[in-house]
C-alpha cells in the first residue's frame, strides 16, 4: 500500500463520517493495532537494515498526516454537532403561545340543564333510574299489562335476561316515576331526565334519545295546575311568551290524557317548514295519573290525585337551537358541537 492510496482512503472515510463513534472506528482502521499504517510499520522488519531508517521516517510522516487530518475532521464534526444541537433547542420567543381549547356543552346537556333548573326552582326533585329496565316498571305498573296493544306504541329493544323477568331498554322515563312512587312518600314532585331507547331512525327519530318526565302527586293537583305549569315551563325554556293548546289523546297511564302543542316558536304561527305549515308544534304528552297506577303504588286515590307529563329533550333542543336534523346531535361532528361553546 502506498502513501497516496492510504491518504485517499482516509479522505473518503472522513468525508462521509457523521459521528464521533464512526470517527473512532476510522482511527482504529488506520492507526489501531491492526490499522493499515501500523501494518506498514510492522513490514519494516522485512527491509534490509540500511533502508529501515528512511522508510521508518516516511511512515512516521504519513502517521503525522493521518493524525492531523483526523484532528481537523474531529474539530469540524464537533462544531457541526454543536450547531445542530443549538438549532434543535432554539426557542422562538416571538411565536404566539399555544392556546388551551375549552370544550363546550352538548345542546342536549344545555337543554337538560335549563329544564332541570326550572323544575327544581318549582320544587321538583330530580330522580334517575336504570336504562336497562324490567317489564314491570316500563309497562305493567304503568297500566300496560302483557299483551296489551299499547305495548306496540313503543318499538322496544328487548335484552336477553338471565333472570325470570323480561328486560328491555326503557322506552320512556315513566319507569322512573314508578320507582319514585315506590321509594318516595306523597305529596311528591319529581322530574326524571334521562336516555330512552326505541327502535326508530330518521330525520326526527334516533334509536336513543332523551326524555324528561314529570310527576306531581298531591291532594289538590288538578288539570289546571298541569296546564299552568307547562305554559310557565315553555315560556321559560323558549324565553318568550308562548301559546299552548291541549288536544285529547291516549296514554295508558293517564286519564284524561292530552297532547300539548305550542305555537310554532320559529314562525310564531305564520307557518313554516318546521311546523309543517300548521303554525303548531307537537311537543309534549301529559295527563292526570290513571287511578290504577296510583293504586298499584298503594296511594289512596280518594285523598290524592296527580298529573304527569313527558317530553323529548332533544326535540326541545332542536327547536331552541334550530337544528334541522336530530341525528346531528349524535354524530359527534366537532364543527357542529363547537357552535354551542
Ligand atoms: N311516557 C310517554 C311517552 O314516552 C309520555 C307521557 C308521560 C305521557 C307522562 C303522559 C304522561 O310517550
Amino acid at each position: 500500500m502506498d502513501k497516496a492510496f492510504i491518504l485517499r482512503q482516509l479522505d473518503t472515510a472522513l468525508a462521509t463520517c457523521s459521528s464521533l463513534t464512526v470517527l473512532e472506528h476510522i482511527k482504529a482502521d488506520f492507526l489501531g493495532k491492526k490499522g493499515c499504517v501500523t501494518e506498514l510499520l510492522k513490514q519494516l522488519r522485512a527491509l534490509p537494515l540500511d533502508e529501515r531508517p528512511l522508510a521508518g521516517q516516511k511512515i512516521n510522516e504519513l502517521k503525522q498526516v493521518v493524525l492531523e487530518r483526523m484532528d481537523s475532521a474531529r474539530n469540524a464534526l464537533e462544531q457541526m454537532l454543536v450547531a445542530d444541537a443549538l438549532q434543535r433547542d432554539t426557542i422562538d420567543v416571538s411565536l404566539p403561545g399555544r392556546s388551551v381549547e375549552s370544550g363546550s356543552h352538548h345542546p342536549v346537556s344545555l337543554a337538560t340543564a335549563k329544564m332541570v333548573a326550572f323544575f327544581t326552582a318549582a320544587g321538583f326533585m330530580v330522580m334517575q333510574g336504570p336504562e336497562i329496565e324490567d317489564d314491570y316498571h316500563n309497562f305493567t305498573a304503568l297500566n300496560v299489562p302483557e299483551h296489551h296493544p299499547a305495548r306496540a306504541m313503543h318499538d322496544t329493544f328487548y335484552v336477553d335476561s338471565p333472570f325470570d323477568v323480561n328486560l328491555l331498554l326503557r322506552t320512556h322515563t315513566s319507569s322512573v316515576q314508578i320507582r319514585a312512587l315506590e321509594t318516595q312518600t306523597v305529596p311528591l314532585r319529581v322530574i326524571t331526565p334521562g336516555r330512552v331507547y326505541r327502535c326508530d331512525s330518521d330525520l326526527t327519530h334516533t334509536p336513543m334519545f332523551h326524555q324528561l318526565e314529570g310527576l306531581v302527586i298531591d291532594k289538590t293537583s288538578t288539570f289546571a295546575d298541569l296546564k299552568g305549569l307547562l305554559l310557565a315551563f315553555m315560556e321559560n325554556f323558549f324565553n318568550k311568551r308562548c301559546e299552548i293548546r291541549l288536544r285529547p289523546s291516549y296514554f295508558p297511564f293517564t286519564e284524561p290524557s292530552a297532547e300539548v302543542d305550542v305555537r310554532c316558536v320559529l314562525c310564531d304561527g305564520a307557518g313554516c317548514r318546521v311546523c309543517k305549515h300548521t303554525g303548531w308544534l307537537e311537543v309534549l304528552g301529559c295527563g292526570m295519573v290513571h287511578p290504577s297506577v296510583l293504586e298499584t303504588a298503594g296511594i289512596d286515590t280518594d285523598a290524592y290525585s296527580g298529573f304527569a307529563f313527558g317530553l323529548g329533550i332533544d326535540r326541545f333542543a332542536m327547536l331552541a337551537y334550530q337544528i334541522p336534523d336530530l341525528r346531528m346531535m349524535f354524530d359527534n361532528d366537532i364543527r357542529f358541537l363547537r357552535q354551542f361553546s
